[in-house]
């Protein structure tokens, strides 16, 4: 790679602490002119969402995340209210929650658990990781993001004896999703155990009107705070879902949105290569042909930065990995995201990434601060961060060196600003790949596609309870799937027979010890 090549595609943009490197990228000379007809087309696009264009067709809703860090934006002054609004009430409410005005029934609050999945939860989970510290927080974050009982069970443990001081933010925008649902029915069930009152510790961040919304004010719940129907999930870690968490943690709201503010400016430029998420996402669409041939492996050097690469593989597989185009065309288009961080993963996965199967680019994200506070030497003129420094630019050279592609991002520092910046950064350019590759990036038919069957199942599973209730004998998986009928797959039946049976407290016995299917199942006591 020559020195040449690295000046022309080296991007800096001071105003923002960040520079794009697309040099190890190995496009010809004629990419990116060829890329700028369709490149002016996903900015006009671009153009159009930002003004109130119904940019998400299938749900007829508008998008409008890049308003809620500059309002102005918004097309009607109904939505600049709402937006500045529900940034003062958030700051009201967390001041009244730090200066100890609004407390839990075992005195002021310490901790928050935040009831969520997916968009929902993955924001949150990025901006604590990144931002926030065990000891200065003013307020510990704890997650339930799903609906593993174990799972919230290991969460509640760490809030033992503490609950009086916990407050519950159960967020949804739908209000109706069945694991955060059911996270908050456990959260209840716990505060009910030792004999407080959830609704005094309980906020909702959700849709008006929304199921959850109901219950919040039939309950008498401290507080609720809106969510727009004109916000994603997987967009909305600057609206409510995402500052008020981070508010009560004490994270700078304003560094956060300003940082997102300043992004927003840089990449509305129609310049592809004076825009930053511009230039993602052609490479995007040079190194996947446009079709997704290739995996993004996301690769921060920087512990704070390790959910980026999931809370990106939600953001990009979520928006881009949909069956049909805008025009109605079979197009299975996505790009599949994974990450953790480095140095660490080059101890996993690395050895294949160098060595192995050559069907990914790398996104690098370097950061220029180590640390805060004194370094320490680990050799001669050695901090822990020059060696982080060294594998980074070893493992860039060593992949590239075999024909491996990559991307590289710095930035200065993990702040507020620049979490924003990022968070913003991927926004846009996600926005402007699905216009390059023709697909609504801002609906998730397959997520509620799950949801359905999940339904189904559960339904069967209900069936299958009653049908052995009001059995005399016991009876094998045929047996049950032959009384129950047509739905009663007797694959289906089998998996939630055995997964009954392998819980002792649901009092569904199994007996036989011959072949695995000729075993029999039984009530043993009421099953619950
Ligand atoms: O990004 C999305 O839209 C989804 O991941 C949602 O955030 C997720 O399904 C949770 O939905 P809700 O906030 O309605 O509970």
């Amino acid at each position: 790679m020559s020195w040449n090549r690295f000046k022309t595609h080296f991007s800096h943009f001071p105003e923002l602490g960040l520079s794009v490197d697309i040099s190890r990228m190995n496009f010809p000379d004629q990419f990116l002119p060829s890329m700028e007809e369709p490149m002016q087309k996903a900015f006009s696009a671009m153009e159009e969402l930002e003004k109130g264009a119904i940019a998400n067709p299938d749900e007829d809703r508008m998008v409008g995340h890049y308003w809620l860090r500059n309002p102005d934006l918004a097309p009607s002054q109904e939505i600049r209210d709402a937006i500045r609004q529900n940034l003062q009430d958030i700051k009201t409410f967390v001041v009244n929650i730090h200066g100890g005005h609004l407390e839990g029934a075992s005195g002021p609050f310490a901790h928050l658990l935040l009831i969520g999945i997916g968009g929902s939860a993955l924001g949150p989970q990025l901006v604590n990781q990144a931002l926030g510290h065990p000891q200065r927080d003013k307020i510990r974050i704890h997650f339930f993001d799903n609906t593993d009982p174990d799972g919230m069970q290991t969460t509640l443990a760490a809030l033992n004896g503490q609950l009086g001081r916990t407050l519950c933010v159960v967020v949804s925008k739908s209000g109706s999703t069945p694991e955060t649902r059911n996270g908050m029915i456990e959260a209840q069930a716990a505060y009910a155990t030792v004999g407080l009152d959830f609704a005094r510790h309980a906020i909702a961040v959700t849709g008006e009107g929304s199921k959850l919304d109901q219950l919040a004010v039939e309950q008498g719940w401290l507080r609720r705070f809106p969510m727009w129907d004109w916000v994603g999930g997987r967009t909305s870690e600057l609206a409510g879902v995402g500052l008020l968490p981070a508010g009560l943690q004490g994270i700078d709201l304003g560094g956060l949105l300003d940082g997102a503010a300043a992004m927003d400016e840089v990449t509305r430029r129609r310049d592809t290569q004076r825009n930053p998420a511009a230039l993602l996402a052609v490479m995007w669409f040079y190194a996947t042909n446009g079709r997704g041939d290739k995996d993004m492996v996301i690769l921060p050097y920087k512990d704070r930065l390790a959910l980026f690469s999931k809370y990106l593989q939600q953001l990009i597989m979520e928006s881009l990995g949909k069956e049909q185009d805008l025009d109605g065309q079979t197009v299975n288009q996505g790009i599949a995201v994974y990450g953790n961080k480095g140095s660490t993963d080059q101890h996993a996965y690395i050895q294949q990434l160098r060595e192995g199967v050559n069907n990914f680019f790398v996104t690098f994200i370097e950061v220029l601060r180590d640390q805060v506070g004194e370094p320490a030497l680990v050799e001669d003129n050695f901090t822990s961060g020059d060696f982080l420094q060294g594998f980074f630019l070893g493992t860039r050279s060593a992949l590239h060196d075999n024909g491996r592609e990559s991307i590289t991002l710095t930035i200065d520092e993990v702040s507020p600003t620049s979490v924003g910046m990022l968070i913003a950064l991927y926004e846009r350019a996600v926005g402007l790949y699905a216009s390059l590759v023709n697909i609504n990036a801002y609906h998730q038919p397959g997520v509620e596609a799950g949801k359905k069957a999940a339904a189904t199942i559960l339904g069967l599973k209900g069936r299958i309870i009653e049908h052995l209730q009001s059995s005399t004998t016991p009876l094998t998986v045929e047996q049950i799937s032959a009384q129950l009928g047509e739905q009663a797959n007797p694959e289906l039946v089998f998996k939630l027979v055995e997964h009954l049976a392998a819980n002792p407290k649901r009092g569904i016995a199994k007996e036989g010890k011959g072949d695995t299917f000729d075993a029999t199942y039984r009530i043993l006591v009421q099953a619950k």
